[in-house]
């Protein structure tokens, strides 16, 4: 156990394993919430290494140390947790918002602590989330480097000309840059058009300032697919959790990047 490391940040895309406060241990071992784990520590139930830790500042390392609460022996879930949300309108992408607007956090489970979004979806974008607790994945997926693709369902004002869709594929001049090559398709041309692109960028706002770019703003906006994963049928506010085939699939999104 080691009592002077550096203090706990927000979790995030560097949050590290090892070692952590012994509230945000008891709390990513599903034992209680980080203030209940507290609570436990304050009252005496817990242990580290057979030592009675009341110390909110104290940390362990999972790998090394034993905890018990109540004489019960605790671990961390050996698997990390990766789930897809569906996200609806409305919603901010943060796990907390000062604002007090609804938020993301809202939608997933509480457990494991820990728990945060790959990237960013804007308040009135809906679709595909991922969730998770894996820090390193997930600082990858959002690397340039590694190109992950995203796509859109687009709903834009106007009908694009054939030159536009081109224009879009091929990159548009933005105030910050100009855009990677993009795969943009026409689904449906009706009075307003609905639109499929995939990007592999992650600027802010970017589909929506591309489409602005040339002059057919964004209706709606829809991600239907984050690398490998696909959104499926899930419903509006739901979530489920990955399979081992599609955690394997976005593992491997990240190898060899260049
Ligand atoms: N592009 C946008 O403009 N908004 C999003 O939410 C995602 C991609």
């Amino acid at each position: 156990m080691n009592t002077h490391e550096a203090t706990d940040g927000p979790p995030g895309v560097h949050e590290r394993i090892v070692p952590m406060r012994l509230q945000r241990f008891l709390a990513r071992a599903g034992v209680a919430s980080r203030r209940g784990s507290e609570d436990l520590m304050t009252a005496g139930r817990v242990r580290v290494n057979g030592v009675v830790v009341s110390e909110l500042g104290a940390r362990v390392d999972p790998l090394t140390d034993t905890v018990e609460v109540d004489g019960r022996v605790v671990t961390l879930a050996s698997a990390p947790t990766y789930l897809v949300l569906n996200k609806p309108a409305g919603y901010v992408t943060t796990m907390s918002d000062p604002q007090g607007r609804p938020t993301v956090a809202d939608l997933v489970p509480r457990d494991p602590a820990g728990l945060f979004p790959v990237g960013r979806l804007d308040r009135e974008t809906t679709g595909l989330l991922l969730f998770t607790t894996d820090g390193d994945l997930a600082h990858k997926l959002l690397h340039p480097r590694f190109h992950v693709e995203k796509t859109y369902r687009v709903s834009v004002e106007g009908r694009p000309a054939r030159e536009t869709l081109a224009a879009l594929s091929s990159g548009v001049e933005l105030e910050d840059g100009v855009t990677a090559p993009a795969r943009v398709r026409m689904v449906e041309a009706g009075p307003s058009a609905e639109m499929e692109i995939a990007i592999r960028e992650g600027r802010k706002r970017q589909v929506r300032r591309m489409f602005a770019a040339v002059g057919h703003p964004v209706i709606s906006l829809h991600r239907t697919s984050f690398g490998p994963l696909v959104l499926g049928d899930l419903a509006p506010g739901e979530h489920r959790h990955l399979g081992p085939e599609e955690v394997s699939a976005l593992k491997r999104t990240t190898e060899g990047g260049r």
